[in-house]
């Protein structure tokens, strides 16, 4: 039997190159192999403020992406999290066998809680929600980029303290990491992961940035100055991030990099790259402009959300009568 793949992103701004090098270029490669689940995780979104149009926006936007960078709906089934309610049900029932303890821990939690005042109960909760996601749909993959590696073994925790204690009902799910390009760093902050919701919008491309601005972007990318195209992630992080980037969109391994940039300078460097950037996204680009108003766009993702609330509702019942939770039903 086909295995299955569940992955989602949040729709909090325009996904980048992090994003689509990480998490949906991995999709793309796994559609044919696998019986796929793909989400646009709203409900995960709102765990800090989002302006209500702007959300919607992004959902849609998202979701025209998702296609854009060659995702076949009649192989996969992608939908919006808000519109299969099962998810927040599972979501409840995963919190109330969650520690407080062990979601304080995950380290997404402590960097977007670090030095807020008003921190959303939500995300906190945001993991045991993850892992309804990922559960409700029998799911044996995950692909995701490595920030996401904690929240998937927490997912693996809770799947086996629920088989466990109530019945065994869960699949106990894998994470599948790129083989390259598994966190891709900020432009501007080699440290650091790129991040949509970075206040600077140089320290990301966009999958819908204009090539003048991709230029822009990789050419104030910072490096140091040293004036050498050399991988080395601890002395210079900015130039390896440019050069795995290079390396994953252009099918070329970082050696032949090296030699191929041997005794030449940041500025030619910079400028290929970028080219690839562009040339890269301009067919997932032009994808996108065709589906975004369209009607074809609203069908798949209605086809999804019954898709998605069909097995997702077997699983969640499953989860209710090994707790005891409601009537018996005879059926
Ligand atoms: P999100 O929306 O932050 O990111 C979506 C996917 O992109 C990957 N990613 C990156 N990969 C490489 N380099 C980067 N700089 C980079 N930034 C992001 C992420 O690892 C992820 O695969 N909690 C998840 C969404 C989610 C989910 C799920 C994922 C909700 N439920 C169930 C898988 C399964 C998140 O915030 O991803």
């Amino acid at each position: 039997m086909m295995k299955t793949i569940f992955s989602g992103i949040q729709p909090s701004g325009t996904i980048t190159l992090g994003n689509y090098i990480g998490a949906m270029k991995q999709f793309v490669e796994l559609q044919d192999e696998y019986n796929c689940y793909f989400c646009i995780v709203d409900e995960h979104a709102i765990t800090v403020p989002q302006d209500r149009l702007e959300l919607r926006k992004n959902i849609r936007s998202l979701a025209a992406l998702y296609l854009a960078v060659g995702l076949d709906p009649e192989k996969v089934t992608l939908f919006i999290q808000s519109e299969v309610p099962a998810h927040t049900e599972a979501g409840w029932i995963l919190q109330c066998i969650s520690y407080i303890g062990e979601l304080e821990r995950m380290t997404q939690f402590k960097d977007k809680s670090a030095g807020k005042e008003a921190v959303s109960a939500g995300l906190l909760t945001y993991p045991p929600l993850m892992a309804a996601d990922i559960l409700l749909y029998n799911t044996d993959l995950v692909p995701v980029g490595e920030d996401q590696k904690q929240h998937i073994e927490l997912t693996r925790d809770l799947a086996e303290r629920f088989n466990k204690k109530y019945n065994d009902i869960f699949t106990i799910p894998e994470i599948r990491l790129p083989k390259a390009g598994a966190r891709v760093m900020s432009l501007q902050d080699p440290t650091k992961k790129m991040s949509k919701s970075d206040p600077n919008s140089k320290a990301f491309i966009t999958l819908l940035d204009e090539p003048k601005l991709i230029e822009k972007k990789i050419k104030s990318a910072v490096t140091d100055s040293e004036g050498v195209i050399r991988y080395d992630r601890e002395t210079k992080p900015g130039v390896s991030n440019l050069l795995s980037i290079y390396s994953v969109l252009g099918n070329i391994s970082i050696k032949e990099l090296e030699e191929k940039y041997a005794g030449k300078g940041y500025g030619e460097f910079k400028q290929d790259l970028a080219e690839l950037i562009i040339e890269e996204l301009k067919p997932i680009q032009k994808r996108y402009a065709e589906l975004i108003d369209s009607e074809e766009l609203d069908e798949i993702l209605d086809r999804g959300a019954e898709k998605a609330n069909y097995v997702a509702n077997k699983m969640l019942q499953k989860m209710k009568n090994a707790m005891g939770l409601g009537r018996k039903r005879r059926r």
